[in-house]
C-alpha cells in the first residue's frame, strides 16, 4: 500500500536544476520526504521523482512558462523512493546570469491546499486518460478550453485554488 506523505504547514521543498532539468541542488526536507540522499539526487534528471499520475501536459506548460522566463505555479504528485507519494504547490522560477541569459531554474515547493487537490485529481485524470488515447496535445488543448471556459490564467487558476487570488 502507498502512502500519502503530506507537508506541514511551514516546510519549503527547495531544489535546483541547470537548463536541462539536471538536480543541481536539493534542501534538506527535499530529501527527508523523498527519502533519498543527497549523492542519489545530484546529477540526476529531476524526473527521478515523478509520478506516473501526473500528465504529461502539466510538465510541457512547465516548461515552455519557465524557459521563456515566466514563473509557473503548479500542483504536482511527486514519488517517493519507497514508492510513496506527496503533493505539492510548486512554484519555479528562472534563474539568470549577469547578461540575463537562463542557467537553471529553482523550484520552490510549499504545502498544497487539500482542498485544490481535490479539484485538480479528476482534471489530472482525464488529462492522463487523453494522452493515453490521443497524445499530450489533446491534454494540452483540454487544458486550455478549461481556462477558455472559466475564463482564467493557468498561473491564476492555481493560485485561486491554493485560496491565495
Ligand atoms: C526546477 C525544476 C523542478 C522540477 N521539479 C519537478 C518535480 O518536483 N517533480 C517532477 O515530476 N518534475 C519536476 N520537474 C520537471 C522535470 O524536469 C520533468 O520535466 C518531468 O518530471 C517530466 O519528465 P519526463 O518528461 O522525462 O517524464 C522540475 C523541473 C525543473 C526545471
Amino acid at each position: 500500500m502507498k502512502n500519502e506523505i503530506k507537508m506541514k504547514e511551514n516546510d519549503f521543498i527547495v531544489s535546483k536544476t541547470d537548463n536541462k532539468g539536471i538536480i543541481t541542488y536539493c534542501n534538506e526536507i527535499f530529501m527527508e520526504i523523498a527519502g533519498y540522499k543527497e549523492y542519489e539526487l545530484i546529477g540526476k534528471n529531476h524526473n527521478i521523482i515523478r509520478h506516473p499520475d501526473m500528465p504529461r501536459a502539466a510538465f510541457k506548460l512547465a516548461w515552455d512558462f519557465i524557459s521563456s522566463g515566466k514563473e509557473f505555479f503548479g500542483f504536482v504528485k511527486n514519488r517517493c523512493k519507497n514508492g510513496d507519494y506527496y503533493w505539492v504547490l510548486a512554484n519555479i522560477t528562472a534563474d539568470y546570469d549577469s547578461t540575463g541569459k537562463i542557467i537553471g531554474y529553482t523550484s520552490v515547493r510549499r504545502k498544497p491546499n487539500d482542498q485544490a487537490i481535490q479539484t485538480i485529481i479528476p482534471i489530472y485524470s482525464k488529462m492522463l486518460d487523453l494522452e493515453r488515447s490521443s497524445g499530450v496535445k489533446a491534454s494540452v488543448s483540454y487544458l486550455l478550453k478549461f481556462l477558455e471556459d472559466n475564463n482564467i490564467e493557468y498561473n491564476e487558476l492555481i493560485l485561486s485554488l491554493q485560496g491565495e487570488k
